[in-house]
């Protein structure tokens, strides 16, 4: 009798702590963030500018929101459109194609490997990371 009411003991124990297992860890929301190789071109040329909340903030957690499907401030266009870097206000300022004022990062440009790896993930439909 004493050994079946450990037992009972025993087995009650191990429920309570499985049922609890799930408790630290809460569902957290999943922010849309670019992919890391794009979040860091943003993040060593364009961030000394771009990094407040003023007219166009690149920061890791806004970015994508920021940019996919978004019209920009200053011109009567999307600034990623998905698929289409022609049409992206963002591929045509880091290319300098003039149609959408200033070369960006203002007063540079970006390396070839760089503008690569941004044309071919709005090319690859602008997807999160
Ligand atoms: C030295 C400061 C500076 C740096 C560095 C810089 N920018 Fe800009 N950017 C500006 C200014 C000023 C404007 C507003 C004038 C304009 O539209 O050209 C702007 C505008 C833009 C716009 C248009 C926003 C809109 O909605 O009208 C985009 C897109 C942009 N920048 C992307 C970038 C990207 C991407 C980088 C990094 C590769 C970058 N910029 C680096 C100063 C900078």
């Amino acid at each position: 009798m004493r050994l079946q009411v450990k037992l009972l003991f025993a087995v009650a124990f191990l429920l309570i702590l499985t049922s609890c297992s799930d408790f630290g860890n809460p569902v957290v929301a999943e922010l849309p963030l670019v992919p890391q190789e794009v979040q860091s071109i943003f993040d060593q040329n364009c961030l000394a500018c771009h990094g407040g909340s003023g007219n166009l903030y690149l920061a890791e957690a806004v970015a994508w929101e920021n940019l996919v499907n978004e019209p920009a401030n200053s011109y009567s266009a999307i600034r990623v459109v998905p698929s289409n870097p022609d049409s992206s206000v963002l591929w045509n300022k880091l290319i300098g194609s003039d149609l959408f004022g200033a070369q960006m990062p203002l007063g540079g440009a970006l390396s070839t490997t760089d503008l690569n790896i941004i044309e071919n993930w709005i090319q690859d439909g602008a997807a999160t990371r």
